[in-house]
């Protein structure tokens, strides 16, 4: 490549970073992003009918970002105290990460009470999953192969890879059903070899919004135990699901009280409208405090050279909320108001196809999903003429962020999907 690399075939302004052209040369574009390259897409349409599906973030029902009210209300506590701006800890806020662990295993847990839980801040949900990897690539004393679902949410995939674990698909969703296929999950995890990681989506399933009931998670529960798998649950949507904090972290619990070795790993984007603030948390259960004590060490050292320490803002703002007992109440009051919001999106969205336009086919899955995001079936064909003939935008997979949808666009929405399915 460099002999081909002329002075004369330089132009003049290259000529300067001449080092630049030639060190680099060996480096391929890579492909965009599946899901930020449908946002770039949809800003480049200036029709005013479109519709970006594709990002999981949540829209108020005028199709614009909503900041919690009790959040804007932290944020004037927060600047009222004229907080200082030192480094946090290693593993960041203490009264944050003890308010999340709370959240997530519930006040009256074992490993809070007895004071076994090894927590520390993290960069949301994906830093969270990050350290877990790193922390079982390093000290998980079996193999080290984790076991996700097909699908999984895409980032999974590269970041249990660069942490150097193996990886592994188990049976998830029923195409033919748009639901669980939850006998070829349990077999799979069954037929994984014993002590290997197995990854589960705590609650609101990415990208397929389909959960397993609380009966299918006790059996869960059990084949796990059998194998003497080890969980790392992801919970990035705790509240989401079915606008019950408690309730959504079902799986959690009960896995905790079967006395399951497992690892958490938590966000606050979603939940509490935190996206750019990157808050959440990574946990460990243990044996018992000493333990705790090794477990915690071992986190600060593998944190440490990753980003020192994470930002506080963000952490502070989940604190005030979630210790102050009435903006508590009120936070828990808006995730249900937008966990109720996407469910009515649901309800329209399939009556429209249904009854407005008609439609023959089964649509039963947008209601019975849960969470975000809807798995709609769509083929990558349906898909591409959404977006050619209706300005709608998602990804190939077909899934469809349902915070996006809103009472203004919900029947255009039906009216496209009914006419790239109808035949
Ligand atoms: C399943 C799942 N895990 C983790 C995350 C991490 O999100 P964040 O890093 O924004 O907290 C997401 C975000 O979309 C997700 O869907």
């Amino acid at each position: 490549m460099l002999s081909v690399i002329t002075r004369t075939s330089l132009k003049p302004s290259l000529l300067g970073s001449r080092a630049f052209v030639s060190t680099w040369s060996n480096v391929p574009q890579g492909p965009p992003d599946a899901i930020l390259g449908v946002t770039e897409a949809f800003k480049r349409d200036t029709d005013p009918k479109k519709m970006n599906l594709g990002v999981g973030a949540y829209r108020d029902d005028s199709g614009q970002p909503y900041v919690l009210s009790c959040v804007r209300k932290a944020e004037k506590i927060l600047l009222d105290n004229r907080m200082d701006k030192e480094y946090a800890g290693i593993t960041g806020v203490p009264a944050f990460t003890k308010a999340a662990g709370k959240l997530a295993y519930g006040d009256n847990s074992p490993l809070i009470q007895d004071n076994r839980l090894a927590i520390t801040q993290s960069i949301s949900g994906t830093g969270a999953l990050r350290i877990g990897a790193a922390f079982l690539k390093e000290f998980y004393p079996h193999a080290k192969k984790v076991y996700v679902p097909n699908p999984t949410w895409g980032n999974h995939i590269p970041i249990m890879k660069h942490s150097g674990l193996e990886l592994e698909k188990y049976t998830y969703f029923d195409k033919n059903t748009n639901g669980l296929n939850i006998s070829g999950m349990l077999e799979d995890i069954k037929a994984a070899p014993k002590n290997s990681i197995v990854l589960l989506h705590a609650c609101a399933h990415n990208p397929t919004g389909v959960d397993p009931t609380q009966g299918q998670w006790d059996e869960i529960s059990q084949v796990v135990k059998e194998r003497g798998h080890f969980v790392f649950f992801d919970m990035a949507y705790q509240g989401f699901a079915s606008g019950d904090c408690d309730r959504d972290a079902y799986a959690l619990r009960k896995f905790v009280s079967e006395g399951h070795p497992l690892v958490l790993s938590q966000s606050f984007a979603k939940n509490m409208g935190l996206y750019g603030e990157r808050v959440g948390a990574f946990s460990v259960a243990c044996a018992d405090a000493e333990e705790r004590a090794r477990v915690e060490s071992q986190l600060k050292i593998l944190i440490r050279p990753m980003y020192s320490n994470p930002p506080i803002y963000g952490a502070r703002i989940v604190d005030t909320v979630l210790n102050s007992p009435e903006l508590k109440q009120e936070w828990l009051g808006e995730v249900k108001t937008m966990a109720d919001r996407i469910i009515t999106m649901r309800d329209k969205l399939r009556g429209h196809l249904e009854n407005d336009f008609g439609s023959k086919k089964n649509w039963e899955h947008i209601t019975n999903q849960i969470g975000m995001f809807c798995f709609s079936g769509l083929t990558p064909e349906q898909v591409d003429k959404l977006k050619d003939d209706w300005h709608v935008y998602l990804t190939r997979d077909g899934r469809i962020s349902m915070a996006g949808i809103s009472s203004g666009n919900v029947k255009y929405l039906a009216e496209a999907i009914h006419n790239v399915t109808k035949d």
